[in-house]
């Protein structure tokens, strides 16, 4: 952009400043995380204590939220009953797991300093702002959208191109509210999770769902049958601790063993996430003992996932979550409902929590031909996977046809 003389339009100028600033720091010969920028809210009551603590902290809504910010990324804080943004602060050091903290008597336990700067500006009617540029204060914003941010804070607005890049939508996944799951691309953010090229990787905000509605920071998740690895890089991110089995490892952080007899004790670990074969659909390995070997029209592939589901109960803590990403299989006419048997077998262990529809993408079967051959031939392509919610629990299972529920009715 060209640099005007005009005085009545610093705006430009300001532009040209910040493009700068963005492509100096993405300078590719001194590779370094990308800064973001995050908005979190207060009220009139947690305000001047957030503040003067200089400390964000959240309940679980925004814990992932809190746990996506780095050092040195830019925060603001937003007054919900005055529609005030405050800033321009920068993050010191790693978000924290605290249940015992004092502020808000240990309300909200995920957290991340700050450190002010000198002065704090603040801007008013924020949601107009907001409006303007397009952004809602819940979204994670790139470090444009930031800059953008703090230059009206600071009284002097950078211009907003249209085209404008402000948030950074997939940064981080949003936390799925209902049993529909549906993400575009297998990973998300800066760094790749498992192996995208291995044949029925996980996508990965499937786990990022999971363990940030079932664990905590800080607790252990493993998986049986861990393939390229992508419950390890999102446990990494997300700080859970993590231990990954396979059959046939991929990697070195992957442990060579049976999902049937894992070299774990009983009770010690906080979640099971396991995406097993579906049959013998996908070519994993020749190895003799795995069990996408085994064609999911025979009674022994049930029998074997069987004895994986006894061995997660076992390894499990009481009252903790197995998670069990399954497909249905039609080949050759035949079609086999593996999620419904798998979530049969399931509830001889345990209790059902819930079922999710994760909408299925990118498989190789998404191409002209297939979906041209599926209505020829009037078969249907698999369009979802079950993932299968349930939890280990030795109290006394209550039937749900027992327990009487008191359903509100509307006049039509
Ligand atoms: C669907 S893949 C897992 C994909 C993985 N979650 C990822 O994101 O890359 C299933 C895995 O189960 C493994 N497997 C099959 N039989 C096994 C067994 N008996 N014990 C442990 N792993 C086994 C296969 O080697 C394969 O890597």
């Amino acid at each position: 952009m060209k640099k005007t003389e005009n005085k009545s339009n610093p705006l430009i100028e300001e532009e040209e400043l910040l493009n700068k600033f963005v492509s100096d720091s993405d300078n590719k010969d001194t590779p370094k995380p990308r800064t973001h920028g995050f908005i979190f809210a207060c009220t009139n009551k947690s305000e001047s204590e957030l503040i003067s603590n200089s400390l964000i902290v959240t309940g679980k809504p925004y814990a992932n939220k809190v746990f996506a910010v780095k050092e040195g990324d830019f925060i603001f804080l937003y007054n919900l009953d005055t529609d005030t943004l405050f800033g321009t602060f920068r993050a010191v050091g790693e978000p924290f797991f605290d249940k015992s903290i004092r502020i808000f008597n240990g309300k909200y336990p995920y957290g991340i300093k700050f450190e002010k700067p000198d002065e704090i500006k603040k801007i008013s009617k924020a949601s107009l702002l907001f409006k303007k540029i397009n952004i809602s204060w819940k979204d994670i914003l790139t470090e444009k959208g930031a800059l953008v941010i703090k230059s009206h804070i600071e009284n002097r607005p950078l211009f907003i191109p249209t085209n404008n890049n402000l948030i950074d939508e997939l940064y981080r996944p949003q936390i799925s509210s209902t049993t529909l799951w549906d993400f575009p691309i297998q990973s998300y953010g800066d760094v790749a999770k498992g192996n995208n090229k291995y044949p029925g990787v996980t996508p990965a905000f499937i786990i990022y769902n999971l363990i940030w509605r079932y664990t905590e920071p800080g607790d252990l998740v493993c998986d049986p049958m861990a393939g390229s690895g992508t419950t390890i890089d999102v446990c990494k991110e997300e700080r859970r601790r993590v231990v990954a089995f396979d059959i046939v490892p991929t990697r070195e952080d992957i442990i060579q063993a049976d999902a049937r007899n894992l070299p774990l004790q009983d009770n010690s670990v906080d979640m099971v996430f396991i995406d097993s074969p579906y049959g013998d659909n996908i070519k994993y390995n020749n190895h003799p003992e795995n069990i996408g070997n085994l064609p999911a029209t025979s009674d022994k592939f049930f029998e074997e996932l069987e004895k994986v589901m006894v061995e997660c109960k076992r390894i499990l803590k009481e009252e903790k979550i197995l998670a069990w990403l399954i497909g249905d299989q039609w080949a050759k006419g035949i079609f086999v409902p593996v999620g419904f048997k798998v979530y049969d077998l399931l509830t001889k262990y345990f209790v059902p929590v819930d079922v999710v529809c994760v909408v299925r993408r990118n498989q190789s079967s998404n191409t002209p031909f297939w979906h041209s051959k599926a209505i020829q031939h009037n078969f249907f392509l698999r369009g979802y996977k079950h993932l299968i919610i349930v939890k280990k629990s030795s109290k006394a299972y209550i039937n749900p046809h027992k327990k009487k529920i008191e359903w509100n009715f509307y006049e039509r």
